[in-house]
């Protein structure tokens, strides 16, 4: 069994199971003798990036910090999971770049309908009536990534299905 820490990088929508995914996840690792830790994009806007908005910059500078801290931990040994939107490319590639450590990139994949349709935090419909301003595949941008490592259909897919695919990849790189 591999001790090295690597960075699992969740990208996609909100609502396309990032935070599902990742907390699925975390005992399967945990049991297979990982160290992990999860920063997820709801709980890092309360306490690492307290104060940001949702202007391009201050969401750049959001995931410039979940990037540092997860390479940080990562280069310690721990499996590093980020679960924030990340909807920016060149971002998501600028943390890529500077990661010490392997970085894999899932992109949760789902269409809008499916998402919206769900809606399991209301947002969109509030995104919608224009109450919240900026929401990312409504108002805001989601650039999709051209090269993630894996891709889970998490419209069609359950949740068992995709954490298999992500899991698989791992332990095709000799990272689990
Ligand atoms: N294959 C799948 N992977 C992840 N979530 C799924 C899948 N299929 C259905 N879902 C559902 O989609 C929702 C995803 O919500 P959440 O994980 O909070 O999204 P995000 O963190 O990306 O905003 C959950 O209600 C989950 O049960
Ligand atoms: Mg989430």
């Amino acid at each position: 069994m591999s001790d090295k820490g690597f960075i699992l990088w969740f990208t996609g929508l909100s609502g396309s199971g990032k935070s599902t995914l990742a907390t699925y996840l975390i005992p399967i690792l945990k049991e297979a003798g990982k160290k992990v830790e999860l920063l997820d994009g709801d709980e890092v806007r309360e306490n690492l990036s307290k104060g940001l908005g949702f202007s391009k910059e201050d969401r750049d500078t959001n995931i410039g910090r979940i990037g540092y801290v997860a390479n940080l931990l990562a280069r310690n040994g721990v499996v590093s999971i980020t679960a924030a939107i990340s909807p920016y490319r060149d971002v998501r590639d600028g943390v890529r770049a500077k990661a010490q450590v392997p970085f894999v990139e899932v992109y949760t994949e789902s269409p809008l309908s499916v998402v919206e349709e769900r809606d399991t935090k209301g947002l969109y419909k509030k995104a919608r009536a224009g109450i919240i301003k900026q929401f990312t595949g409504i108002s805001d941008p989601y650039e999709e990534p051209l090269k993630a490592e894996v891709v889970v259909h998490t419209g069609s897919e359950s949740i068992e299905e995709s954490a298999k695919k992500i899991l698989a990849y791992l332990k095709s790189k000799g990272l689990v």
